[in-house]
């Protein structure tokens, strides 16, 4: 079977509403996103229950602006794809059951997309020109895990963390901080006017055996940190951030690396909210110039959670024949590679 022509792609694993429509697997034909800024914003981070209501009252609006802005009917649309797992339960249910019901209408095949999948999908969309075997870093607030992609959507999970996400550092750094929800971005902020050598945060696991990542402890270095010095001026803000996110930043390069000159690959992808980082970008770049690598990033709209990411990696199942049906169910935690939804399982 052919590369469908278009597909429209629904993703609300966690706090974004997000649709999309892409022609040919690749190519991106209109992406909206909608966040949930305000609503998680007095909590300091994502409550599930709000989350899932918003994208209720959202979900409709969102995948008819994508539709419209690509210049698309629903009729013309050759299948649907949705992200099934992992992430909340609940707002996954919502896109979820609007693509099944719309997909039933319209007579066309519905695929579940596993979320990594879907990240791993965005760096091919932003360079074609990436053909596997490649090493995969997928950096998030839910996941930090580097994988092997094969051809044919063969993917092998070569390291994981044991506890902290590095997106869900960054959060919880900024929450001790101070500063504003969602922490990535505003920990990056801050880092600007700080030095990164102010406090010598541990770089866990960095230079350790095999491929995995530990992150809590970094971060309950800095709630140490933050505890000793009492009130924190401007200043000491700005110092904090940098040196978390140099330290942070550092075991990523590291862990990296190994993964590349272990697996004899000399590809890198990064994708992942985290993958925004500035800092994170400057460093791989040093290092993949250093030993002759190539790494590519999708661009920060393609980074963060989007749809376009789950409708491209949606269009290679629709081309391999692949149609999970009505059945079709939502799983809060799935291992890459695998797709319980695909034989109409019960999460
Ligand atoms: O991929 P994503 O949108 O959602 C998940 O699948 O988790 O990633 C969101 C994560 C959050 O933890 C957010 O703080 C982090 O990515 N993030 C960043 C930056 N932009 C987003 N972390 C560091 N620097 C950034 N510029
Ligand atoms: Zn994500």
């Amino acid at each position: 079977m052919t590369i469908p022509e278009h597909v429209l792609g629904l993703e609300s694993s966690c706090d974004d509403m997000a649709a999309a429509v892409v022609r040919r697997g690749l190519e991106i034909a209109s992406s909206v996103v909608q966040d949930q800024i305000e609503v998680h914003e007095p909590y300091g981070g994502v409550v599930p229950e709000l989350a899932s209501r918003d994208h209720v009252r959202s979900v409709s609006a969102v995948a008819e602006a994508a539709l419209s802005r690509a210049g698309v009917a629903p009729e013309a649309l050759d299948g649907i794809a949705v992200t099934a797992g992992p992430g909340l339960v609940g707002s996954l249910l919502v896109g979820l059951s609007f693509g099944k019901a719309l997909a039933f209408r319209l007579g066309i095949p519905v695929v579940g997309v596993h979320h990594v999948s879907g990240h791993l999908a965005s760096a091919e969309v932003a360079n074609p020109d990436l053909r596997p075997p490649y090493i995969g870093l997928v950096v998030s607030g839910g996941h930090t895990a580097l994988y092997r992609v094969d051809g044919d959507g063969a993917c092998a999970c070569l390291g994981e963390t044991r506890d902290d996400a590095v997106g869900e550092a960054f959060d919880k750094v900024a929450k001790l901080l101070g500063l504003p929800f969602p922490g990535g971005p505003s920990v990056q902020e801050a880092a600007r006017a700080g030095d990164p050598e102010a406090v010598r945060f541990p770089r866990p696991m960095r230079d350790e055996p095999g491929l995995d990542f530990s992150y809590s402890g970094i971060k309950t270095a800095v709630a140490l940190e933050v505890e000793r010095r009492g009130r924190l001026s401007g200043r000491a803000v700005a110092d904090i951030a940098a040196s978390f996110q140099a330290a942070a930043t550092d075991v990523l390069i590291a862990r990296a690396r190994r993964a590349l000159r272990e697996h004899g690959l000399s590809q890198l992808a990064v994708v992942g909210g985290v993958a925004a980082n500035q800092r994170l970008r400057e460093g791989m770049l040093g290092m993949v110039r250093r030993d002759g690598f190539r790494v590519v990033f999708p661009p920060l709209e393609l980074c963060t959670d989007n749809a376009a990411m789950i409708a491209a990696a949606g269009a290679r199942l629709l081309a391999r024949g692949e149609s999970h049906g009505l059945a079709l169910n939502a799983f809060s935690r799935v291992p890459v590679g695998e797709a319980p939804w695909r034989d109409g399982e019960r999460a």
